[in-house]
């Protein structure tokens, strides 16, 4: 098994302090490496809550997380930042994700080299590659994020989070802001990544139909449990 999140909770306290709000009740959920699997829920269902307890932003109340062996809630900075490195998210709203100001190479770059993915010779050849990978031209390398339309952004946002060679990715409603026509790009240059890099997706969504067609496995996220769909 890959990921295994074991009796995941998560309470928020009120506002005004007068108790806690229970968003995850007890989650469960197994993935095997390569497998897409789909977790479906309302908005407000928990669905990020759950991205960022696995990305480490936020701690769980209580529960167990494990990838490939390892226990995602007791590592030590160094293994933090390794696991950074395998886990990357999508999100649904490129143009806050990306920074405004930053042409789209040096966005890329600042990540590769943070990570050390290349020497910094290679940079400029592994930048243009990962930008011909998701369908834009290398002359996007100087252009702005804005200078953009929706779709090629989350095209950016996409390289961005692949500049780490990541293994794992979670994809919290990545199409959710785009046209329809858009949507279906978006979602068949996902589905050729990762068959490309060998890649694990959970796809975090309130669209069925888009999760009845791009995912292996789709579990409900309702009261703060998963189950089966
Ligand atoms: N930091 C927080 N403090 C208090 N409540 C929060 C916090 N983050 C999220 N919530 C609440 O948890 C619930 C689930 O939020 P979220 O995970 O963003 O839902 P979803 O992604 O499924 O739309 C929402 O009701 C939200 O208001
Ligand atoms: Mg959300």
């Amino acid at each position: 098994m890959l990921l295994e999140i074991t009796g995941l909770k998560k309470e928020y306290p009120l506002p005004g302090g007068a108790g806690r709000r229970t968003v995850l009740a007890g989650v469960d959920l197994s993935l095997e490496r390569g497998e897409v699997v789909g977790v479906l829920g309302e908005s407000g269902s928990g669905k990020s809550t759950l991205a960022r307890m696995l990305l480490r932003l936020e701690a769980p109340t209580a529960g167990r997380l494990r990838y490939d062996g390892q226990d995602l809630l007791a590592l030590k900075p160094a293994q933090l930042l390794a696991w950074r490195k395998k886990v990357q998210i999508v999100l649904q709203n490129p143009f806050r994700s990306l920074p405004p100001r930053k042409r789209v190479g040096d966005i890329l770059r600042e990540v590769v080299r943070f990570h050390r993915v290349r020497p910094r010779e290679e940079e400029d050849a592994y930048i243009g590659e990962l930008l011909e990978q998701v369908g834009l031209p290398t002359g996007a390398a100087g252009r702005f994020p804005f200078q953009f339309s929706g779709g090629e952004r989350q095209r950016v946002a996409i390289a961005r989070s692949l500049a780490v060679e990541p293994e794992f990715l979670l994809l919290d409603e990545p199409t959710s802001n785009l046209d329809l026509s858009i949507q279906a790009q978006v979602i068949n240059l996902l589905a050729d990544l990762r068959r490309r890099r060998n890649l694990t997706y959970l796809l975090i969504t309130h669209d069925r139909p888009l999760a009845a067609y791009f995912c292996d496995r789709r579990l409900g996220l309702e009261e703060g449990r998963l189950s089966p769909m």
